[in-house]
Formats: C-alpha cells, structure tokens, sequence
C-alpha cells in the first residue's frame, strides 16, 4: 500500500497528455492502479487520474458508494479505465458542482454532458463499454479530462460559482474528483 503525493494545479505535469497503456497485467500497471486506489481512499475521493501522482499514462479510477454524509449522491461503481474513450449520447449539459484533489478547497459549477457511452480496458485488459448518466457521467468525464491536461476549471463557463468550498457549503461538500 501506498499513498502518493497528488500534484496540484499550476504543476505543469497535469496539463501533459497522457500515453496509451500498451500492455496489461503487468506488475507495473497492477502496482499503479493498487497506488491510485490508496491515494484516492485516503483522501476520501471519487476519483483520480494517474497524471495526478505523477503517471503520464491513460489510466483513471473512480468510484463512489453510498454515504450518509452525501445522501443524494448517486453510487458509482468502483471502476479502474485504461485507455478511455467518451462518446457523448447527447448534445444536453448538465451543470453540476465538481471538485478536484488537484484543486484542493475549492468547488465550481461545471457544465458536462448529461449521457455518455465510454469504452476501455479495465486492469487485466478486458473490455468495459457503459452508457451512463448524471453524476457517474460527471465523474467520467472529469477523469478523462486529466488525461487530456484539462483540470475542471478549465471547463467552467460561470466564475461567479467557484469558490472556496468551506465558504459556499457551510454544511458539508460534495466529494472531490
Ligand atoms: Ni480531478
């Protein structure tokens, strides 16, 4: 086990693009995912792209359970994406509040599309092909975005909505990505 220092915002890493994984079931790839999956767990995440410790490669986790603290937050299944590609299945955006573990503090409105389809590999090279909605959309397409050097300020249409996240959710926010 092993948790890795995630980088943040203004690290010029995160705004490489990130390479194809080739090959699957190697011990590499199995000690990267075993590392994104601490890192995330400890910093209580709902997702994290290898660029964020550091990995230049297409490699993203997400996953969200069922939490008490958050309880209109859908479930997301716990999920390791090699390789992603995301087709929209609609032209509608959805706004929604994001966060980031490389934006620590701070939350934003983003708009994302609302229905997706995305296709990869999992860490043993076999297929994933979903079609989702709502948060578990949103979730997807943020990870992905890390492999593009995109963070999710970069997709924020409205400024007035960024803020620090203590400031605009007194009570509690929502979980980072
Ligand atoms: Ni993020």
């Amino acid at each position: 086990m092993s948790i890795k220092p995630v980088l943040r915002m203004g690290d010029s890493r995160l705004l490489d693009v990130s390479r194809e994984v080739a090959e699957f079931g190697t011990s590499e790839l199995k000690a990267l995912v075993q590392d994104m999956h601490d890192t995330m767990a400890a910093l209580d995440g709902a997702g994290l792209a290898a660029p964020q410790i550091g990995v230049s490669l297409q490699v993203v986790i997400f996953g969200v359970k069922r939490n008490p603290r958050y309880p209109d937050a859908e479930e997301v299944p716990y999920t390791v994406l090699v390789n992603p590609v995301i087709t929209p299945l609609t032209q509608e955006m959805e706004s929604g509040w994001e966060g980031c573990l490389s934006v620590p503090g701070l939350r934003g409105v983003v708009p994302r599309y609302s229905r997706v389809r995305y296709t990869g590999k999992d860490q043993h090279g076999e297929t994933i092909d979903r079609s989702v909605e709502g948060f578990h959309a949103r979730v997807v397409q943020h990870e992905c975005d890390h492999l593009l050097g995109i963070l999710y300020p970069m997709r924020m249409t409205d400024f007035r909505t960024f803020g620090f996240t203590d400031v605009l959710f007194p009570d509690g926010a929502p979980m980072d990505e």
